[in-house]
């Protein structure tokens, strides 16, 4: 695709309420995409980004933690620029130790790994010898590397099963969130699985949460669907949840999934007219873009303010100046890449 085909193509794929936006915005989407070619730069794009933003990378280049994971894996550019928070890029030098690559914003965060040390894996380790530790990939790459498998929240109880089988263990220690640990555990029972799930908050006072998801509340749902019309079980309405939410927010919602799964969810209920999306805010404004037919409900109080940081000023100054680099440690990155190398394969 030529740089103008791919500026129609943006332009036709924003949100309808994004075009005073886009023409405000097109020159700086022009030199950022000028530069991509130029440089050979690969653009991944989470699905949380501004819909501006959102669509600077190509349709298979954007996604959920694990898609993206999986694509940065297979990548022949010399630049990745990720479009996402810290952790996400981090993942992608760690398994691209030999490319650059850059982040808008190194500032971009996350309360679930900011929150959660190598030192407090280390403490799950001691105090509960031999059991397989699963991280969540919100983790910085310290935290991965004293881990044992990495897994998204696409994957989780997939990666919780492998880890419990090769182990043979009955017990098994996910970190660092504590809602999706409880979330999980409620999988792992429901479908039969006698596993303990040990993670923070369960038998310690140790917590990480989403501090967006974890504002989603169970009367919140309930208050969306009488406001909107929307029942529970309802054939053309749906209320989706990231499992990131509170145990009581999922067990209101119609469905919960990683972000990719929530855009399958929709994709393959054609009878839909009206969905509430129980997560980041802009994800709502990339999916009323694909799905044009449908009636979102927005909340536009429930943003990450971390993904907030990455626009396309900071891209461009990062794309111009090859700045804002994500370097980290050898030693750290092949201890890390072990396990995230570990879920990648359980996928394949
Ligand atoms: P996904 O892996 O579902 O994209 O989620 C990442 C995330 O940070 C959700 O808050
Ligand atoms: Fe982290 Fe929550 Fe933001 Fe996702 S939405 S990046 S889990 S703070």
């Amino acid at each position: 695709m030529t740089i103008l085909e791919k500026m129609e193509d943006i332009e036709k794929s924003l949100p309808k309420d994004q075009s005073i936006d886009y023409l405000a915005n097109k020159e700086l989407i022009l030199n950022i995409l000028e530069l991509r070619e130029r440089k050979n730069v690969l653009i991944l794009g989470h699905n949380y980004m501004a819909p501006l933003v959102y669509q600077l990378s190509n349709e298979n280049q954007r996604g959920d933690s694990l898609a993206l994971s999986r694509y940065a894996a297979r990548a022949n550019n010399l630049i990745i620029l990720f479009d996402g928070v810290r952790f996400m890029a981090e993942t992608a030098k760690i398994l691209n130790p030999e490319k650059k690559v850059l982040i808008a914003d190194l500032a971009a965060g996350c309360s679930l790994a900011d929150n959660f040390s190598a030192k407090d894996v280390l403490d799950y380790k001691n105090r509960y010898p031999g059991v397989p530790i699963v991280t969540y990939i919100n983790s910085y790459a310290e935290v991965k590397a004293e881990s044992d498998y990495c897994c998204t929240s696409a994957n989780g109880l997939d990666v919780i099963l492998h880890a419990a089988k090769e182990y043979n263990k009955d017990k098994v220690i996910f970190i660092p969130d504590s809602l999706m640990g409880e979330n999980l555990q409620d999988d792992l029972d429901n479908n039969g699985h006698k596993i303990d799930l040990i993670y923070p908050g369960k038998y310690d006072e140790k917590f990480a949460r989403c501090e967006v998801h974890e504002m989603i509340k169970p009367e919140d749902i309930k208050n969306i669907r009488l406001q909107y019309n929307m029942q529970k079980g309802a054939k053309d309405t749906a209320v989706i949840v990231h499992p990131e939410c509170l145990k009581e927010t999922v067990e209101e919602a119609d469905f919960s999934g990683s972000t990719s799964a929530m855009t399958k969810y929709v994709r393959n209920h054609s009878e839909l007219k009206k969905v509430y999306l129980g997560t980041e805010c802009e994800m709502t404004s990339n999916m009323a873009a694909e799905f044009p037919g449908i009636e979102f409900i927005k909340t536009c109080n429930v943003f990450c303010q971390h993904m907030r940081r990455i626009n396309l000023e900071k891209i461009l100054y990062s794309l111009q100046n090859e700045v804002y680099e994500i370097h980290v440690d050898e030693d750290v990155r092949k201890k890390a890449r072990l396990s995230i190398d570990r879920m990648l394969e359980i996928g394949k």
